[in-house]
């Protein structure tokens, strides 16, 4: 009989779930080098490190589609809102908001400032963000798109109208830089107001690097509640006319009036999917989170405060309460608390399940890092859909939830050699107990960890174990250039 070959860990036992959605099969798992190096009866293997997953399964590394973790990533380096799910990977810069390139006296507006690092690091190229993010490495791996608010900011003197040609060639160039440095797209956030008022031509015009990179465009759509059906035929327009692959950020049909209206907005989806890449993302819950608004749409139903600069006491407080204490009307409540951030319920519970359980829908947190009192998405969304609406509910198979976090987002968005477990891939793994897991975050105590995480392995780094970080942060920046994707 041969040797036995030494690997650096070897996970024993365990089911895997390899994120293509095909059926789970026994089998052991080595490692070596921050790569899978073999997944089979592995009994001719040996190693220092072993852990035993016998009962449970693993699964490649979860990737959050859709996060605004780019300065925590810095600043929170442990990443354990993610890790703690299970998360190995999160796409940042989502929602037209990046935290480069920056000047370092400029004022941001919101919801820019919601992402303002405590320390007041700032990167005035995407090059010396992503240069900071290898000198100092998190626990997770980030892709980063820049964020076409962050470019009006910076370029446009005043941001209530239209860029003009200037403007327009001046973030067209910051484009192409953040792209040759390694960002992976375009994000747009019509939605907010320094970016309201840019048309479809000047999201065209500053895109058009996006073309010869192949690179993503991706958006928090100009409207998600009356007018979302001219919101999606305006995000695939831009997507036909750059050539690029779009995703549509958190699809929602929002305000009670909207309700059911997923009905429509995804058969257009798919028959639009027929025609050119489209792909789509969502968190599991029925109310969402963003900075404070004064609009009364936005007001509509139940609002609770996230955080608050000028009244941090009033975090996790109901804003009608609020308002009934201060005796005022809610929209001014609301302008009074701001800048800050807050959670809205203005879904349907049957519109989020429909859009969850659409093929092609990714799962992504969207989760702000920021305060005491955050929407419980951001530790909870991983776990929510593989124990809430997978198996509690029975929306989908866990096979098809795990490729709703790792295959089907590592292929949208270009991530190769993750989010499928084989041989040859990164060694980003999750261990979890299918019939424990589940969010432990509610809205009233959202900073809890969820249970049923076994381990999480990032590049063959072991970071999470038995609800405790080991400390390490092995996190790289993962790119997506032209060389590299025909590679
Ligand atoms: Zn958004
Ligand atoms: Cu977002």
């Amino acid at each position: 009989m041969n040797a036995a070959t030494t690997v650096d860990l070897i996970i024993r036992g365990g089911t895997v779930i390899d994120g293509t959605k095909a059926p789970r099969f026994e089998a052991d798992v080595a490692i070596q080098g921050g790569r899978i190096a073999a997944v089979g009866d592995l009994a001719g293997y040996q190693s220092r490190e072993i852990i035993d997953a016998k009962g449970r399964i693993v699964a490649p590394g979860f990737i959050d589609s859709h996060t605004h973790d780019d300065q925590a990533v810095l600043s929170q380096s442990d990443m354990s809102f993610k890790v703690s799910q299970g998360v190995t990977t999160v796409i940042a810069g989502n929602c037209g908001i990046s935290v480069a390139p920056l000047r370092p006296d400029m004022d941001l507006p919101a919801p820019l400032n919601l992402l303002e690092a405590p320390a007041g690091g700032r990167f005035t190229t995407f090059k010396a963000f992503l240069d900071a993010l290898r000198a100092t490495p998190s626990s997770v791996n980030v892709a980063a798109m820049v964020g076409h608010t962050t470019l009006r900011a910076v370029t446009m003197a005043a941001l209530g109208r239209p860029a003009n040609e200037q403007e327009i060639l001046a973030m067209r160039a910051l484009v192409e830089e953040a792209l040759q440095a390694g960002a992976i797209g375009l994000s747009t956030g019509t939605f907010y107001p320094p970016a309201v008022a840019a048309t479809t031509e000047e999201i065209i015009e500053v895109g058009r690097p996006l073309t010869a990179r192949k690179a993503l465009y991706v958006t928090h759509m100009r409207d998600e509640a009356d007018r979302v059906m001219e919101s999606l035929e305006e995000t695939f327009r831009i997507g036909r006319e750059l050539g690029v692959a779009v995703v549509v950020s958190h699809h929602k049909v929002q305000n009670k009036r909207n309700f059911g209206r997923s009905q429509v907005t995804l058969p257009f989806i798919r028959n639009a999917m027929q025609h050119q890449c489209i792909g789509l993302d969502c968190y599991p819950y029925n109310a969402g989170s963003t900075m404070i608004r004064t609009d009364r749409g936005m007001l509509e139903g139940k609002v609770l405060i996230a955080s608050s600069v000028p009244h941090p006491e009033c975090a996790g407080r109901d804003l009608d309460d609020i308002a009934r204490e201060w005796g005022v009307a809610k929209d001014e409540a609301a302008r009074r608390l701001q800048p800050g951030s807050a959670i809205y319920f203005l879904m349907d519970e049957h519109d989020v399940q429909r859009i969850l359980a659409f093929d092609e829908t990714m799962i992504g947190s969207d989760g702000i890092p920021v305060g005491e009192k955050p929407h419980p998405r951001l530790w909870g969304t991983f776990p929510r859909v593989l124990g809430h609406y997978s198996r509690d509910v029975g929306l989908f198979p866990l096979e098809t939830a795990v490729w709703k976090m790792t295959g089907l987002t590592a292929r949208n968005f270009g991530l190769e050699g993750r989010g499928t477990l084989k041989a040859g891939h990164h060694a980003d793994l999750v261990i979890f107990d299918a019939a424990h897991i589940r969010d432990a975050a509610d809205y009233e105590n959202p900073t809890v960890p969820a249970e049923g995480i076994a381990a999480v392995i990032v590049n063959g780094a072991v970071t999470w174990r038995d609800g405790r970080h080991s400390g390490a942060r092995n996190g790289q920046v993962v790119t997506r250039t032209v060389e590299e994707t025909t590679a």
